[in-house]
């Protein structure tokens, strides 16, 4: 099994627990329509680089996948981004309804703390610091994190006067704060040491924005079959993105250089990292 299918069957597992079943419906619809699992992969994966076991940060990785899918049922809302296509299929308020589309991600949110918080005791004994992991999740998706991001990203639409630290502070918050948490909370899940702490949080910051970049230009020139999003809607919204500030070709220069940054953070690990720096790598050049 691939850690990618470990993840999924760890999801479907979860989902089994006692709700209704139109609401699981909704839930499993956008949980469980694939998805690169990119946060919770980074999280087993920075476990697994610093010693950890596998199974610890599990829960945490499905809480993470909850989290981000949540995240995109919102995002996709009318009162949002307005977005009718997500992850190759209509998006959940075009099949369930707004109210039901609002309820599903407030269940994948709250059902992500119910696991993380419920299987601690299982795991607390091998990584004492896995409540301290949960937290930082809490915190990377909150009110200072990705939530922040997402309001400032809307209230930066059609805002002729934005600036660069505005744009870099949108993209790290509502992006690259839950990409961050994903990475702090394996490290911890694999008792990474400060120094350790310390290089994932920069790799994580970097790697953030670079995704985001690369996202922002996916909407400008990628291919909406192989992307699974329209595209073409940032413009629409008149978004404050790399693209819209900078243009295409000066914001695959930034991209290269969140690229080199996050893989120079890296450099504590030495060859541990490979997974990080193939994925940094792959990032660059992604299609969806
Ligand atoms: C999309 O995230 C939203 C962003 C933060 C850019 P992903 O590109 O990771 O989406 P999925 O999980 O693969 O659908
Ligand atoms: C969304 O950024 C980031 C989230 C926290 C969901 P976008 O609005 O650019 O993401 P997509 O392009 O809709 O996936
Ligand atoms: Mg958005
Ligand atoms: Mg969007
Ligand atoms: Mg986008």
């Amino acid at each position: 099994m691939t850690n990618v299918e470990r993840i999924t069957a760890a999801l479907q597992a979860y989902m089994k627990a006692e709700m209704p079943e139109e609401l699981r419906k909704a839930m499993e619809y956008s949980l469980l329509a694939g998805g690169k699992r990119l946060r919770p992969m980074l999280c087993l994966s920075a476990c697994e680089m610093t010693g950890g076991q596998l199974e610890t940060a599990l829960p945490l990785a499905c809480a993470l996948e909850m989290i981000h899918t949540y995240s995109l049922i919102h995002d996709d809302l009318p009162c949002m981004d307005d977005d009718d296509f997500r992850r190759g299929r209509p998006s959940n308020h075009k099949v369930f309804g707004e109210a039901n589309a609002l309820l599903a991600g407030d269940g994948l949110l709250s059902f992500a703390f119910e696991v993380m918080l419920s299987e601690g005791p299982k795991h607390v004994a091998v990584a004492p610091r896995y409540y301290e992991a949960a937290a930082e999740i809490a915190r990377g998706a909150g009110v200072n994190g990705m939530v922040a991001g997402q309001w400032k990203d809307l209230a930066n639409e059609k805002n002729p006067s934005a600036d660069a630290a505005t744009l870099t502070d949108i993209h790290t918050r509502k992006t690259g704060a839950l990409i961050t948490a994903a990475v702090l909370a394996g490290g911890m899940a694999g008792k990474a040491d400060a120094a350790e702490m310390k290089a994932l949080r920069a790799f994580g910051a970097h790697f953030g924005v670079l995704f985001q970049i690369t996202d922002d230009l996916l909407d400008v020139e990628g291919d909406e079959k192989t992307v699974g999003k329209t595209l073409g809607k940032d413009a629409a919204h008149e978004k404050l993105t790399y693209p819209a500030l900078y243009g295409v070709s000066a914001s695959r220069r930034m991209a290269e250089e969140e690229a080199r940054l996050a893989e120079d953070a890296l450099a504590p690990f030495g060859e541990r990292a490979v997974w990080f720096i193939e994925l940094t790598e792959q990032t660059l050049t992604r299609t969806f």
